[in-house]
């Protein structure tokens, strides 16, 4: 009987084998990740060469030409809606690779999200005319020329951070929704205009110039604070990348008088659609039960795999499965709390904070974010505490208590508890060391394969951009001096260990040489300051210039 069946006939002395076999199916070794990279690099050449092909629609160019250097300037308004938040900002770029941004952030309901898009696009009109007039003086200092109802309206970026395919600077339309978006009538129509005829119903002098994925905004922010980017790569809600390529790779631009003018195009790659038809990447039924409830079943599949709108989710179908485990509950005594049972009721950040709780140096059983009592029945330290390596955590055949473990592990476990008291709702009593120790054994499985799969988008591209020749055991480094990546999102930011498991694909897939040349480089405001430096490319060419 194969070990995930054992779900059905649990018993103590079959729970390690169940777990170690779920285990299995999220490990990714060298051979695993090298087959991804290279399956990745195939679709993706497909998709610069033609709409239609793997990947083929969404790869997409953006005609933003030439990365800026740091010495740019001028205010510009961005508008960026892409997530949880909309933001509208007003971004001073001065010209010495710094910028001063001023922002309001408005909430997306659900309502906005599933609606008319109309509405979504009035909201977002709305908002601007808000931040307009809730700060005159913000909008004062605002280029003259440009604060006045007579002079040209007020130039805008707007971020947007979803799958369009891009037909000028400042016309797109829209592929697909993703991250649980859904707004109707928006699929196949210009986003530019639909946001543009927002603005006019509202009668704001403001004027959509550039139309921008938070992607590339990363890219061109970093490339502004830094002098110089090659990829701007997005780990949050969503997965993406952008990255310059020469435009004599990208066949699918024809001889387009626009792309004629330079040598150089940033690509919008859209990763996260990489592989829907799931032939290469790891799948385990966990994934398919998230795919198939979501609002876009078989659709951005390499996204559902990394991405924080969906590692909880997994996380919490595995949870959900040892709970169910029969007759003997392998979880919480067999019993789900409401957030458990709820459809996303585990939020990635929920698996941040446990992962912190086992990181964490600290001593002490309560975890910084939270402040819950837990009963003391088991955790009086004893003096002849057993080290246990964490696999012993998870052999249901030993005791597990504060008389058969060591003081450190036992206070990891601890404050773990206190994270899954606070945060999934469950009552002290009910969540014992054990299930503690399981649940980040759980969190950490996931969110591992999410950064080593996070490495092979990165791999994609230095080997794209020929910063190595060949992958895995025949990677060869090619050239010298650092590669510039901008990144941003809540993974790569605050996941305990995202970026070091991320690097340890890279070095499996292109080599150490160049994993230390990669220099990853947080793009803070990217997506406001790359809007902004959108609008600048776009009023310049206005301009003629
Ligand atoms: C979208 C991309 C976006 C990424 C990160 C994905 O769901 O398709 O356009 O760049 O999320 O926000």
């Amino acid at each position: 009987m194969p070990p995930t069946t054992s779900l059905f006939r649990s018993k103590p002395e079959t729970i390690k084998p169940i777990l170690d076999d779920i285990e299995e199916q999220f490990d990714l070794d060298e051979e695993a990740l090298t087959s991804i990279t290279t399956q990745f690099l195939a679709d993706f050449n497909h998709g610069l060469s033609e709409y239609g092909e793997a990947m083929g629609d969404d790869v997409g160019p953006t005609f933003v030409q030439g990365v800026p250097n740091g010495t740019e300037t001028g205010t510009f308004l961005a508008l960026d809606l892409g997530g949880t938040n909309l933001r509208v900002c007003q971004v001073e770029l001065r010209g010495d690779k710094t910028f001063t941004l001023r922002q309001q952030k408005y909430k997306v309901s659900e309502a906005l999200k599933t609606g008319e898009a109309v509405t979504l696009f009035d909201y977002m009109a709305d908002s601007v005319d808000a931040f307009l007039t809730s700060s005159p003086s913000g909008v004062a200092s605002l280029p003259p020329s440009l604060d006045e109802e007579e002079k040209d309206p007020l130039p805008l970026g707007l971020t947007f951070s979803f799958p369009v395919e891009q037909t000028a600077l400042d016309q797109g339309y829209l592929l697909t929704w993703t991250k649980g978006f859904s707004a109707k009538n928006a699929i196949g129509r210009d986003i530019v205009k639909l946001l543009q005829d927002a603005f006019d119903k509202k009668h704001l002098h403001v004027k959509c110039v550039a139309l921008v994925n938070d992607t590339v905004g990363t890219l061109l922010s970093r490339a502004y604070t830094a002098g110089g980017c090659i990829l701007g790569a997005i780990f949050g809600t969503g997965t993406n990348g952008a990255y310059v390529e020469k435009v004599q790779n990208i066949p699918k631009l024809k001889n387009s008088a626009t792309v004629l003018r330079g040598d150089d195009m940033i690509v919008n790659t859209e990763w996260g659609g990489f592989n829907n038809s799931r032939t290469v990447l790891p799948t385990t039924p966990f994934d398919n039960k998230l795919d198939r409830e979501s609002i876009n079943p078989r659709k951005q599949a390499y996204e559902k795999f990394i991405s924080g709108m969906y590692l909880g989710e997994i996380t919490r179908n595995i949870l959900v499965a040892l709970v169910d485990a029969a007759p003997h509950p392998i979880l919480f005594k067999g019993k789900a709390s409401d957030a458990l049972n709820q459809h996303y009721g585990l939020d990635s950040e929920i698996m941040s904070h446990i992962e912190e709780a086992w990181n964490s140096e600290a001593h002490g059983p309560t975890a910084e974010v939270v402040t819950v009592k837990l009963p003391v029945s088991d955790e009086t330290e004893h003096p002849h505490a057993e080290k246990l390596t964490e696999k012993i955590l998870l052999d249901f055949t030993k005791p597990l208590t504060a008389a058969t473990i060591e003081p450190h592990t036992l206070h990891r476990l601890q404050r773990i508890r206190s994270v899954i008291v606070a945060r999934l709702g469950y009552a002290p009593e009910d969540v014992s060391l054990r299930d503690a120790a399981v649940v980040r054994w759980a969190c950490s499985i996931v969110a591992r394969r999410a950064a080593l799969l996070s490495g092979c988008a990165v791999a994609v591209v230095a080997r794209q951009m020929g910063f190595v020749k060949g992958l895995g055991k025949d990677a060869v480094s090619e050239g010298e001096g650092p590669i510039a990546v901008g990144v941003d999102g809540s993974l790569i930011q605050f996941y305990p260990q995202f970026e070091a498991t991320m690097r340890e694909a890279l070095r499996l897939l292109v080599g150490e040489t160049i994993e230390k040349r990669i220099d990853i480089g947080l793009a803070k405001d990217g997506s406001g300051v790359g809007a902004a430096l959108c609008a600048l490319q776009a009023v310049k060419q206005q301009q003629g210039s």
